[in-house]
């Protein structure tokens, strides 16, 4: 077996004393982590841990009020340049969509491609294209034509994970869909991830609540409590003095 090197041209986020406050809530603290192209990254902690404020931090949709952030060779101080940001793919928590919410599946993918061409832009065949490609890279391409408020929860996520790779998108950040999922759904996407990770050399974060689907995938595990409780292999003996540290 051969290990990857990782160098520092292997990074692909370098968050350094990163701290974000709402109002005058402290939900991160002096956050440290980096990203290394090819890491398959999932992330842990209680309700109100600072989950998704990480994961939003990294895309800029909340600003840190101290520390300092890289993105790939570029350090952000305010909004990210649109040659990284489409490189990034952010998948939100999914919250029901409507039934009737007249979007196509094949529509919704297609939008990835306004986000990496920007809105002025028309539509083209080899926009069409890349958008098919994904879906099949999600085994969704046969749910092209039909509504995305038809389908189950499982299949929507599967839809936003295919809209952020038809944007190209070298790295996903995922926040926990599975709780809306169950332990079957869940596994399929994670065998989806872990396939989109090794094949595809795609880097992967993601929250999730099950740590023993987490760490039966995932090369990295990071525990949070508003600081970094844990970040290393999940085989670590002391992740497990971390889960009960930070769930109790
Ligand atoms: N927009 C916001 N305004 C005020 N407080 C917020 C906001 N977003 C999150 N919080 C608070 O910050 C903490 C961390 O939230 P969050 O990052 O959503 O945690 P997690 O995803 O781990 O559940 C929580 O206590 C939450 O209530
Ligand atoms: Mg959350």
């Amino acid at each position: 077996m051969k290990e990857e090197v990782s160098s520092h041209s292997d990074l692909v986020a370098c968050m350094k004393d990163i701290s974000v406050v709402y109002g005058d809530f402290a939900a991160l603290y002096e956050v440290n982590l980096d990203v290394n192209k090819g890491d398959f990254i999932g992330i842990c902690g209680p309700n109100g841990s600072g989950k998704t404020t990480l994961l939003k931090t990294m895309v800029r949709l909340v600003q840190p009020i101290a520390g300092r952030m890289m993105l790939y060779d570029q350090e952000i101080t305010d909004t990210i340049p649109a040659y990284i940001r489409f490189r990034i793919g952010y998948v939100p928590q999914i919250t029901n969509i409507d039934r009737n919410f007249p979007a196509l599946v094949k529509d919704v993918v297609e939008m990835g491609r306004y986000a990496k061409a920007g809105l002025a832009r028309r539509i083209t065949r080899v926009d069409k294209q890349k958008a098919m490609e994904a879906l099949q890279l999600v085994d969704m391409e046969q749910s092209a034509d039909r509504p995305i408020g038809h389908l189950s929860g499982g299949q929507q996520q599967r839809v936003l994970i295919a809209q952020a790779l038809a944007a190209e998108a070298e790295v996903l950040l995922l926040d926990e869909f599975t709780s809306a999922l169950d332990f079957r759904m869940t596994e399929d996407i994670m065998e989806l991830l872990f396939h989109l990770n090794h094949t595809h050399k795609i880097t992967i974060i993601t929250v999730g609540h099950n740590i023993e689907i987490l760490r039966a995938y995932c090369n990295r595990i990071v525990c949070i409590n508003k600081v970094i409780a844990f970040d290393g292999s999940p085989k670590d003996q002391k992740l497990d003095e971390a889960i009960n540290k930070i769930f109790n």
